[in-house]
């Protein structure tokens, strides 16, 4: 290939800030991991399911090259909106969004060669269904990959929350947050069981965490992601009277000298379609 120089990026410095250092920063370092496992290929037909505003799907779409294509699916409108804007304002002509779920791709049979999911498959409501519909459109030997958070995620703020819960007799409610964190977040095993069910064979497992770290809990309860993705859900198992209480109790239990840290181990499974 003969080098030619690239396009200088010719952006309004409005346009620029509106696209720019916009990926949620705890879907960073899943992605990181799926796009380090997964093979590129400059040809591939690729799908990012649960593509939300665009990660990985927009960086994959570059990484890969304009030969290849991504499509994105996802049910929220307003996410592919911004995804519309981001691939106007970095040039990226080779995606196609799709508004729909998992559960029913508007994709040909054994048309995708790779398929990746960044914290996407643990939010659709039928994971065998998701899967189901992915080996479908998946060719021979396509290869999957998927990035998510395991059960043992921000074990810190769990286990305070359930000896809080114990303390106070709130059984039930200790079983909400178990069914919730089982509803959430599948074991290994798990996952590479439903990939199996589904005709997609394990190749490859990595383990990784990250920390999330607040100077208190009083830090981490203002957090405008810890409260518009997770404390919703803790809030929510806890009987209203109680509410207070117990969340005083897991303030404290959190609040240590050099602050609060909250561990985030996940996983970055690689399979290949049967
Ligand atoms: C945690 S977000 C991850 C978004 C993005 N992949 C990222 O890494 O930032 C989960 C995404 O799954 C999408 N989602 C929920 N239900 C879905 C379904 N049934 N099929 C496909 N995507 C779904 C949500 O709209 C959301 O964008």
């Amino acid at each position: 290939m003969t080098w030619t120089p690239p396009a200088e990026v010719a952006l309004t410095p409005t346009a620029l800030v509106d696209v720019f250092d916009d990926l949620p920063l705890w879907s960073a370092p899943f992605g990181m991991a799926l796009l380090d496992a997964v093979a590129l290929s400059p040809t591939a037909v690729a799908l990012d399911v649960g593509c939300g505003a665009g990660f990985p799907l927009v960086e994959l779409a570059e990484r890969l090259g304009p030969r290849a294509h991504v499509h994105g699916v996802d049910p929220w409108e307003a996410a592919l909106a911004r995804v519309r804007a981001k691939l106007a304002a970095r040039e990226v002509a080779n995606v196609t969004l799709h508004a729909a779920r998992a559960e029913a791709l508007p994709l040909p049979d054994r048309s995708v060669d790779l398929l990746v999911s960044n914290n996407g498959f643990n939010n659709v409501d039928d994971l065998d269904a998701a899967l189901a519909e992915c080996a479908r459109v998946a060719r021979p030997d396509a290869q999957l990959g998927y990035a998510y958070n395991l059960p043992a995620s921000m074990r810190e703020l769990y286990d305070a929350l359930d000896a809080a819960l114990a303390a106070r007799g709130l059984d039930a409610a200790r079983a909400a947050v178990r069914a919730h964190i089982d509803h959430k977040r599948q074991p290994i095993d798990a996952t590479v069981a439903a990939l199996a069910r589904a005709g997609f064979a394990t190749t490859r497992v990595d383990e990784h965490a990250f920390r999330w770290r607040f100077a208190d809990a009083a830090a981490l309860f203002a957090h405008w992601f810890m409260r518009l993705a997770f404390i919703p859900a803790w809030i929510e198992v806890v009987p209203a009277a109680e509410r207070a209480a117990v969340f005083t109790a897991v303030s404290a239990a959190l609040d240590q000298p050099g602050g609060v840290t909250l561990t985030i181990p996940f996983a970055c499974i690689v399979a290949r379609r049967r």
